[in-house]
């Protein structure tokens, strides 16, 4: 299971980094305004800076929803490092631009998606990630886990290479819940991903054999 930490900033990206266990990274133009990155110029450097802290994956989203548009900005955008992966939201040019993009060799991730017959039609395309969003489906009282559950056995079924991006992870037991379910990737914020550290026995044990350890090496 891969971990894909989803912010644009860059002392979080490092912390996660830091610790080892970073796979990638997913942003959204929301996420970017949030860190007051604005301007084209400013953006492309925002995601080449992120390129320079991990390994792999940084998802870079395409503003335009036109096909024409979309296929120009992505390739701008797939120039600035081998590392980035162009995110495409799930409307009907952007299933064009991820097959335009599957035949050139520029991987993709298929934002936005929020049924499974979405999901089928990104990996027809070709896309090398599909982002289903569990949290914004439990906020209007759907089950996003159940779409999750959903897609991973129609993927298996017909073998469909796209790996399975859980996205909208707002908390550790989705995390866990998206494991089970064979979710290939999550994305979530560093909270989620620091949150898996604690348990309560954990820190009372610890705390436990360091009190032991001085009591025996006065
Ligand atoms: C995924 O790529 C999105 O950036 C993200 O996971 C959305 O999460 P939110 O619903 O918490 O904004």
């Amino acid at each position: 299971m891969k971990f894909f930490i989803d912010t644009a900033n860059l002392d979080d990206i490092k912390e996660a980094y830091d610790l080892g266990v970073l796979d990638g990274v997913t942003t959204n133009p929301s996420l970017m305004a949030k860190e007051g990155i604005t301007g084209e110029a400013n953006i492309k450097a925002h995601y080449k800076a992120i390129c320079d802290i991990v390994d792999d994956n940084v998802s870079a989203e395409v503003i335009s929803t036109e096909y024409e548009a979309m296929v120009k900005e992505g390739r701008e955008l797939a120039k600035i490092d081998d590392k980035i992966v162009v995110k495409i939201p799930m409307i009907k040019d952007g299933v064009k631009a991820i097959k335009t993009f599957s035949d050139e060799g520029i991987r993709t991730n298929c934002t936005l998606i929020f049924n499974a017959g979405q999901a089928i039609l990104a990996a027809k395309a070709g896309a090398s990630f599909i982002s289903p969003f569990l949290g914004r489906l439990d906020d209007i009282g759907a089950n996003g886990l159940d779409l999750i559950e959903q897609i991973v056995q129609i993927y298996d079924n017909y073998e469909f290479e796209t790996e399975i991006l859980a996205a909208s992870v707002r908390h550790t037991t989705h995390l866990i819940q998206c494991a089970e379910a064979g979710a290939d990737v999550v994305t979530c914020p560093l909270k989620v991903i620091t949150g898996l550290l604690k348990h309560p026995l954990t820190d009372s044990g610890l705390a436990q054999f360091l009190a032991d350890y001085a009591k025996g090496n006065k």
